[in-house]
């Protein structure tokens, strides 16, 4: 099932090529119908065994990127504090409303694409009411379908809350960065039989809170495996193998834009911090050698125009 929606976008905008292009408004926009996958299409992707194909992103442009090659789902991450906002505390300091302003501006680079919100750290562990404020606060301002929040067991009341406000949730388990901490670090999990039974109840118990989704990170694939089998709910990997329901990866990351360090789990489909060092190296050359800008980057002055301005100085 698809749910259309109508969204205005500039002129200017590449139409979504699951959409139909409408006719011009008087307001010189566009009217855009587009297909958008709801949980019902991801619920039935599962049954089917059709794979979720999900990335993250932080920002306009590449949100339209990936609108044009038809990704399923975004998630506006709280990896942001890494890979944006260079922090070396990582998730941490990611605030609300940080989260917003680059979910607001991933929606509308994306308006075909079900986006899900992270909740970033103390936005939901102090009490279930400020979960359903802040999961509240990404659904008026920035328009998301859904939002993520970390923990098993001991985030069920907030995962309930938020669901019972008529909201989609996403659990997620594992490795919860938000807690790494705890674990001592970035460390895989479920690697032990006690390690690994502890995570099945975690994600029982966030499928039995409501949640419409479940993120699995850095967990052995069967782990991954037995998880997804046994939920009804879509169960997502993100360095949780192959058996799952599909898979999320760090925009970053995938583009070999993040330097700082590169989890196992990650596939590198471009090496773009060599593209960017390039570039940026050839445009420091052409300036120091004047070699630009050149005459076809140059503006140039009506015919005559010229001559009378130096009359005039003279
Ligand atoms: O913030 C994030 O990007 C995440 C990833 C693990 C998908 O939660």
């Amino acid at each position: 099932m698809l749910v259309f929606g109508y969204y205005y976008l500039p002129l200017e905008s590449t139409p979504h090529p699951a959409g139909k292009l409408g006719k011009v408004s008087k307001k010189g926009h566009t009217e855009v119908e587009v297909a958008k996958k709801s949980v019902l299409d991801f619920q039935k992707m599962k049954r089917e065994g059709e794979k979720v194909v999900w990335l993250t992103c932080y920002d306009n442009p590449m949100a339209q990127l990936m609108e044009q090659v038809g990704i399923e789902m975004i998630l506006v991450g709280d990896s942001m504090g890494m890979c944006v906002y260079g922090y070396s505390a990582g998730t941490l300091p990611v605030t609300m409303d940080q989260c917003i302003v680059h979910t607001e501006a991933v929606r509308r680079g994306a308006p075909g694409i079900f986006i899900m919100g992270d909740m970033p750290f103390l936005s939901y562990h102090t009490a279930p009411e400020d979960a359903v404020r802040n999961a509240g606060r990404f659904y008026k301002e920035a328009g998301v379908d859904s939002v993520k929040l970390e923990g098993g067991r001991r985030a069920v009341k907030m995962i309930r809350a938020i669901a019972d406000s008529g909201m989609v949730v996403c659990g997620h388990i594992g490795l919860t960065p938000q807690s790494s901490g705890q674990f001592g670090g970035f460390k895989a999990q479920g690697r032990t039989a006690e390690s690994a039974y502890e995570l099945v109840l975690d994600a029982r118990a966030v499928e039995e809170a409501g949640a419409a989704f479940l993120l699995l990170e850095a967990v052995p694939p069967e782990v991954g495996r037995f998880i997804a089998e046994e939920l009804k709910i879509p169960v997502y990997g993100i360095g949780a193998g192959p058996y799952v329901d599909g898979q999320v990866l760090i925009v970053s990351d995938m583009l070999g834009i993040f330097q700082a360090f590169t989890p196992k789990f990650v596939k590198k489909y471009a090496n773009l911090a060599q593209e960017m060092l390039k570039a940026f190296q050839d445009y420091q050359n052409d300036v120091k050698q004047s070699r630009f800008p050149d005459e076809k980057h140059c503006y140039r002055m009506i015919e005559g125009e010229h001559d009378k301005m130096m009359q005039l100085l003279s």
